[in-house]
């Protein structure tokens, strides 16, 4: 007696198509799993016996194997309890042939159960030529975003076995009704007395999805103006949203009954953080911060404090927009572009550069303190911005704040700008900007050029540090409506490029 099941499986985001045979042949009584299962694949022969013991299903007697091909690549989690059950009926004659994929964890009754990664999976299922699929009732939200297959969410195995010889039908995924996420009030900008240099830095990072750093004595606001930082940003389109929520499906992190996560992600890990925490790792590779960061913003607050090779090994994702994590059985991607805001004080004590009050700190002390950022991680932040202490008179008035919605109408006004420069190209802001369009996408005012040249001499540019000031510059341009780069975009541009010389270099 033989049957194969379609099921699917995850390597990172990107989906393949998993194959579980059953046979059960005429001989001593045996179950086993072959086709690298994990752990939690193996245990699956224990929670399907018990789903047939309970449910009244009639078990296969002989030797059964499991196959979940193909077999070199590695499966894990509890998805293909479904598929193994619906083996096992269909191996027996039970049930007719289908060509259907199942994906769902059993509990030991027969309960189908949410699992991870739907959404990824389900989304490569059409193009793996699959039309239908049987998922957890649980996961029917995230699967009602998929289009163009036929997704049917199952309860209970004995629903899905009713289904199959067709007694009874099952609800289709998109019709199940799903609460809308609860939106809590979020902090607002107006809740910032002064800072207007911060505030203006903050929004042209919001408006370009540049990088930031923000430096200053303690209790000057920086956590404050940097948990600000999501009320400003534009929406997600559909695309950003659908790769963000992939991310959140496969590791198990989206809230249930969320169909989209709409709203951009704001990762705050604490400095405490491992570098496989930050940017994914372990044996079964997980998504990092990084990662959960992805067309969103990661914040990393005391950024000296953060382990040395953390943040080394930000560079890179910094740079490419993916991270890539070397396995065994090959490398693993995972979408990773995020805007970067940092946090800092300029020394141990925090008062180094203070207007008012002295820094207890050696100079030997400073430096090696802001030597733990390095050069090279500096490089790829192109705002860097001092936070200085609001005095008396700002933080007691009663002068009404900006708003984040009036800084956001800016923001989106801006991006706006910058979706149709790049129509048709896969940039979505300008701190995306690829070589390739650099120069046709920043024209630079006859001003605007000569002050580059004596900037890139003076002050000793890198190739990448000129790039990442042109892209500044154009989004100041772009807030100012400008379609040139005018001098005074680019002047403060280069503004925002200077601090590394007043504490880093003095
Ligand atoms: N500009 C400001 N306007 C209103 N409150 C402020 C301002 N700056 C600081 N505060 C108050 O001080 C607290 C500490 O600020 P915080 O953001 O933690 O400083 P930092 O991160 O720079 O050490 C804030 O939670 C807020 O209550
Ligand atoms: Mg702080």
């Amino acid at each position: 007696m033989f049957a194969a099941i379609t099921s699917l499986g995850l390597q990172g985001i990107e989906p393949f198509a998993v194959r579980a045979e059953v046979s059960v042949s005429r001989a001593m009584p045996a179950f086993d799993i072959v086709g690298l299962p994990d752990t939690a694949v193996r245990e699956s022969r224990e929670r399907v016996r018990s789903v047939f013991q309970n449910g009244g299903f009639p078990f296969p007697e002989g030797r059964i194997i499991v196959n979940l091909a193909p077999a070199d690549i590695k499966k894990n989690g509890s998805l293909y309890d479904l598929p193994i059950f619906v083996g096992l009926l269909a191996a027996q004659g039970l049930i007719p042939d289908t060509q259907a994929a199942f994906l769902g964890e059993l509990s030991l009754s027969g309960a189908v159960q949410r699992v991870n990664g739907v959404l990824p999976m389900l989304l490569g299922a059409r193009a793996l030529g699959i039309h239908k699929a049987y998922i957890p009732y649980d996961n029917a939200a995230e699967a009602s975003v998929v289009e163009g297959l036929e997704i049917y969410a199952v309860q209970h195995v004995s629903q899905l076995a009713d289904a199959l010889i067709g007694k009874s039908s099952l609800p289709i995924a998109g019709s199940i009704p799903h609460h809308a996420p609860v939106s809590c009030p979020q902090p607002d900008f107006s809740e910032v007395k002064g800072q207007q240099v911060a505030k203006r830095a903050l929004e042209i990072a919001a408006a370009g999805g540049h990088n930031i750093l923000m430096i200053g004595a303690p209790g000057t606001g920086k956590s404050m103006l940097a948990k600000r930082i999501p009320s400003i940003l534009p929406e997600m389109t559909d695309r950003e949203a659908i790769e963000t929520t992939k991310i959140y499906s496969a590791c198990g992190m989206l809230e249930p009954g969320a169909p989209l996560i709409r709203t951009r992600p704001f990762r705050a890990p604490h400095h405490t953080i491992s570098p496989a925490g930050l940017c994914g790792g372990g044996s079964i590779p997980q998504p990092g911060e990084i990662s959960l960061a992805h067309n969103g913003v990661l914040f990393l607050d005391e950024l000296p404090e953060f382990n040395r090779s953390a943040m080394e090994a930000l560079r890179q994702p910094l740079e490419d927009g993916v991270l890539t994590l070397a396995r065994a059985q090959g490398r693993l991607t995972y979408p990773s572009r995020f805007m970067l805001a940092a946090a800092m004080n300029p020394c141990p004590c925090g008062y180094f550069g203070h207007p008012t009050r002295a820094c207890t700190c050696s100079d030997n002390q400073v430096s090696r303190y802001l030597g733990k950022v390095s050069g090279p991680l500096l490089d790829r932040i192109d705002l860097h911005v001092e936070v200085l202490p609001v005095n008396y008179e700002q933080l007691s008035s009663h002068q009404q704040e900006e708003s984040s919605a009036v800084i956001k109408a800016r923001v989106d006004a801006a991006r706006h700008i910058q979706a149709k420069r790049f129509a048709g190209h896969p940039v979505s802001c300008n701190a995306e900007i690829p070589p390739a369009l650099l120069r046709e996408s920043c024209p630079l005012s006859s001003g605007a050029e000569k002050l580059m040249r004596l900037v890139f001499e003076k002050l000793g540019l890198s190739g990448r540090s000129y790039d990442r000031i042109l892209k500044v510059a154009r989004t100041i341009a772009d807030l100012d409506g400008s379609d040139e780069i005018q001098l005074s975009h680019l002047s403060e541009a280069v503004q925002y490029r200077s601090l590394d010389r007043k504490y880093w270099h003095h």
